[in-house]
């Protein structure tokens, strides 16, 4: 039985070292094939990005986040907000407490200590939470917990942004 096995592949190998002749156009005619997929699909792709250039800019990537408030998610976040302590140092009515408050703070313009403004969108946010000593709002010490970004899920982490975007 092994014998029978092992000889099979032999007689395989020597039946392909004999056409190679035979073999060689066959291998022209598949590489032409895969050449001119290769060609339509860069084409495809090309095309693809030209069009892709040709609306309004501004990616995919940062515009959807900002463009639709999510109530559901900001419930969400509220509900987090409160049971982390968020709301033990940030307001929602407009008062400054250790922190500051996050009524109108989304799409505001924020002053850093060192100098510098930066807008508060979803990147600015989501920095202050996950990495809150990297930008410090001016007039505020940096007290603000820094392990936020390791306690927290991605998931509550944007529904925190959705709740602070509500506030706005
Ligand atoms: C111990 C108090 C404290 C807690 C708890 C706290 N923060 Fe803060 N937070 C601050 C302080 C102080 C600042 C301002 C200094 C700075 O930018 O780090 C700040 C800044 C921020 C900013 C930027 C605010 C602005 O006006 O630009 C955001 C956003 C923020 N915190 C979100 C949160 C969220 C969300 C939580 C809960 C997951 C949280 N913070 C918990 C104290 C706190």
């Amino acid at each position: 039985m092994e014998v029978g096995g092992t000889l099979t592949p032999g007689s395989g190998d020597r039946r392909f070292e004999s056409c190679p002749s035979t073999v060689q156009p066959a291998m022209t005619k598949w590489t032409e094939g895969v050449l001119a997929v290769v060609i339509v699909l860069a084409f495809g792709l090309s095309m693809q990005l030209f069009v892709g250039d040709t609306p309004p800019t501004g990616g995919p990537t940062t515009t959807v986040p900002d463009s639709e408030p999510d109530p559901a998610a900001a419930e969400r976040g509220e509900t987090v907000a409160n049971s982390v302590g968020c709301l033990l140092c940030h307001t929602v009515d407009g008062t400054d407490g250790t922190g500051p408050t996050f009524k109108g703070l989304f799409g505001a313009s924020r002053p850093l200590e060192g100098g510098g403004f930066v807008t508060a969108d979803d990147a600015y946010l989501v920095n202050s939470i996950v990495d809150p000593g990297s930008q410090v709002v001016e007039g505020f010490a940096n007290v603000m917990p820094a392990d936020f970004g390791e306690a927290l899920s991605d998931d509550q982490i944007s529904d925190l942004v959705e709740f602070i975007k509500s506030l706005s």
